[in-house]
């Protein structure tokens, strides 16, 4: 008997409208995909595609309209709040564009402050040296750069060890260089703790790092590729 390999994370038939009767828009429709644990999954796609409402619907901050999620063999469902608070608490990391950090905590609490509820977190002190904090820990967001954020975002997304991070645009705020920086951090991760990672961003370039490439245009995965040759991280240009 064949056994179909598990899959970590599995979409199926999922479909999202926003509002309603004559102003009715169809922002997914139908997306099927698999990731399996450990993958570094690239989302591309034009601003409008509906990459950042399938991340949100991912992570469990919108609800779908039809069809399902499901995350290590769970379904995400918004009504069973207890499942989703697990899941967002041991399973998931989110990172953004815009860093969303908590202006009056420092570096080092508001990665903190996302351990909270955590039952596997890591240890504060070597993330910060891992990703390269440590001088800066007592430091507020507003005396850091641009890099400097979205590394303390990042490690506010890794504090609870999730096994999944989704990465809207993360580096969609950064120049050159420090896009690269992050991009090697997020290999890193990949690496060390086996973290899956779906990043959707409309920069092609980042999709040579990553282990799939999804397309999507007007709501549609228009091509799934797995991608044969990985390009390291630091070896990307664009
Ligand atoms: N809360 C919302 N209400 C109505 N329309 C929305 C909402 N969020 C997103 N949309 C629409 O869904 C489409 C896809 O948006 P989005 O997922 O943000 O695309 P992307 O991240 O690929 O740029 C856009 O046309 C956008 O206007
Ligand atoms: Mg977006």
């Amino acid at each position: 008997m064949l056994l179909r390999k598990k899959m970590f994370v599995e979409v199926k038939n999922l479909k999202k409208d926003y509002g309603t009767g004559e102003n009715i828009i169809h922002v997914l429709k139908g997306l099927n995909f698999q990731l399996e644990k450990g993958e570094i999954c690239t989302v591309l796609g034009p601003s409008g595609a509906g990459k950042s409402t399938l991340l949100n619907l991912i992570g469990g901050i919108d609800t779908l309209t039809s069809g399902e999620i499901r995350i290590a063999g769970k379904l995400i469902e918004l009504d069973d709040k207890d499942g989703l608070l697990e899941y967002r608490r041991d399973h998931l990391g989110f990172v953004f564009q815009f860093y969303n950090l908590i202006p009056d905590l420092t570096v080092k609490e508001n990665i903190e402050v996302c351990g909270f509820l955590g039952k596997n977190n890591l240890d504060i002190n070597k993330l910060l040296s891992d990703l390269g904090l440590k001088e800066h820990q007592n430091k507020f967001p507003r005396q850091l750069s641009g890099g400097q954020q979205q590394r303390t975002s990042i490690g506010r997304a890794l504090i609870k060890a999730p096994t999944l991070l989704l990465c809207d645009e993360p580096t969609g705020a950064l120049d050159y260089e420090t896009s690269k920086e992050i991009l090697e951090l997020l290999e890193r991760v990949n690496h060390e703790y086996n973290t899956t990672i779906l990043i959707v961003t409309h920069n092609e370039a980042i999709s040579h790092m990553s282990d799939r490439i999804i397309h999507l245009k007007d709501g549609r995965i228009t091509n799934n590729l797995v991608n044969p040759r990985k390009t390291a991280a630091r070896d990307l240009t664009w």
